[in-house]
């Protein structure tokens, strides 16, 4: 394990019949990698419950900065057991560039990771397919209507998930001869898909994916295992489990800013569906929360700043995307969308990160209702990408601090402004911060 840099003391031991939740509050990039490193020194095993190469998740250990797209954080620890369950989807020639390139810094991937054989997986043709059909809405007669994807594939695979007979799942990796006859009509019904979206290319050759997608289920067969019975066995054992969830509850298929979310279910109500594990397993939710607001890809954001407070933002808190490198969209913390998500995931905790960041502004805006279109105020979030496009931000104004906080690690030493910034969060939201979190290594986290 990686360990130049300190990992600071929890200030109750965490008990091992408890376990934890680990997910972000925003629309993702809130700094859960950093979380889920912190928690990972007192659980046991490290879970994926959903997502997949979409999500990219960093944890910074001393001078070394590592960037996880499918591996649980947890595994820079080398004696943590991490688990992909079967909500995740899986690209396994991501996953196996992932582990190649773990192993080549030093850090052990072995026994200690283990992928559920009902993930589903991505193909290349998925990562095509999402391409095309992004280029298709951008292109939309009467306006852009894309997405905004990661181009990872996900959306694609969810849907062959839902389509049943042409989907793929880990475990039938490893039969060559019934993957090379299920994809003879896969290919088929996707080269005829992928040329009526335009994309001008041969067909797809199925006895040659067959052998590719063999070998990448070769190569990671020990890995593949049934882990909805290697989960219930953690818990009969007493060890915690921490879930890390990936991309945010305001991208959830469900209860995001539909359509512009992701695929899944990366509110914590995707963990049972998504791990196997009824949901009375998880006891602590710590919500991950920026001090302020991003977003990348499409859709509404009413507290975005588009001028100069949004580019301070940015380059302040270098907001440029882990996976894409695309440059996020930045504003104002918005807690009428925090309050609505950490109602969804029961969050029991709010992490508040990258508060670094705010130093220097002369004040600071927080987003605490909104203006309809018929001049009403709510508090409710509008989950309705279309109705919430509509919405004006209705602002808090609180006094801003000049003060680098990089350093400061002892609790109560925050500047008198910007611990008033967090009591107003914390009594806007009812729920207690008990990490703040100012600047990206270990030691850099004030712990409540
Ligand atoms: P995740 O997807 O939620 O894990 O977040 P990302 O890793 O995509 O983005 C968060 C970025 O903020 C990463 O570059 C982290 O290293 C960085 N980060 C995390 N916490 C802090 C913090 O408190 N201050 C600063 N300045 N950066 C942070
Ligand atoms: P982490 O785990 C930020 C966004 C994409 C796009 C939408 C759909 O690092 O927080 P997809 O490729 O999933 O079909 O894209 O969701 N998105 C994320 N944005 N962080 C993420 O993950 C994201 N995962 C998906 O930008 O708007
Ligand atoms: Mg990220």
């Amino acid at each position: 394990m990686p360990t130049s840099d300190t990992i600071p003391a929890m200030t109750t031991p965490h008990p091992s019949n408890r376990n934890t939740a680990v997910v972000g509050l925003q629309w993702g990039d809130e700094g859960k990698g950093k979380i889920v490193d912190l928690l990972t020194a007192e659980h046991d095993v490290i879970v994926r419950y959903n997502g997949g190469a979409n999500a990219g998740h960093t944890v910074v250990v001393g001078d070394e900065r590592y960037a996880l797209h499918l591996i649980p954080s947890g595994i820079l620890y080398g004696d943590k057991t991490c688990v992909i369950g079967n909500g995740v989807v899986v690209d396994p020639e991501k996953l196996v560039e992932e582990v190649e390139s773990l192993r080549d810094r030093g850090v052990e991937v072995g026994d200690n990771l283990k992928v559920s054989d009902r993930a589903h997986v991505v193909m290349p043709y998925h990562k095509e397919h999402d391409a095309a059909l992004e280029r298709r809405l951008a292109a939309a007669a009467d306006g852009d209507t894309s997405i905004g994807t990661t181009k990872r594939g996900i959306g694609p695979a969810y849907a062959d998930k839902v389509h049943r007979a042409t989907a793929i799942r880990m475990g039938e990796l490893l039969d060559e001869d019934r993957l090379r006859q299920k994809l003879q009509i896969i290919c088929s019904i996707r080269s005829a898909e992928l040329a009526a979206l335009g994309v001008d290319a041969p067909p797809l050759d199925p006895d040659a994916l067959a052998a590719e997608y063999a070998r990448l289920g070769h190569i990671l067969s020990n890995h593949i295992t049934d882990t909805v019975y290697d989960l219930h066995g953690y818990v009969a054992e007493g060890r915690s489990l921490l879930f890390e969830g990936a991309n945010a509850c305001l991208l959830d298929i469900d209860h995001g800013t539909f359509p512009y979310v992701t695929s899944s279910n990366c509110s914590t109500l995707g963990i049972p569906a998504g791990t196997g594990l009824p949901g009375r397993n998880v006891q602590d939710v710590v919500g991950i929360m920026k001090a302020y607001g991003t977003r990348v890809g499409a859709g509404p954001f009413p507290s975005e700043d588009l001028g100069e407070i949004g580019e301070r933002i940015r380059d302040r808190g270098n907001e440029y995307g882990t996976t894409t490198g695309r440059p996020r969209r930045c504003g104002w913390l918005d807690l009428v969308a925090v309050r609505y998500s950490a109602m969804i995931c029961g969050a029991t905790s709010i992490a508040c990160m990258l508060l670094d960041v705010l130093s220097g502004f002369d004040e600071l805006k927080l987003c605490t209702a909104y203006t309809l279109p018929d001049g009403k105020t709510t508090d409710r979030f509008i989950p309705d990408a279309e109705c919430l496009a509509k919405v004006r931000p209705c602002w808090d104004t609180m006094p801003g601090w000049t003060e680098e906080l990089d350093d400061v690690t002892a609790p109560g030493s925050l500047p008198p402004n910007a611990q008033a910034y967090l009591d107003r969060i914390e009594s806007y939201l009812g729920i207690p911060i008990s990490i703040v979190s100012v600047g990206p290594k270990r030691s850099q986290t004030v712990l409540a």
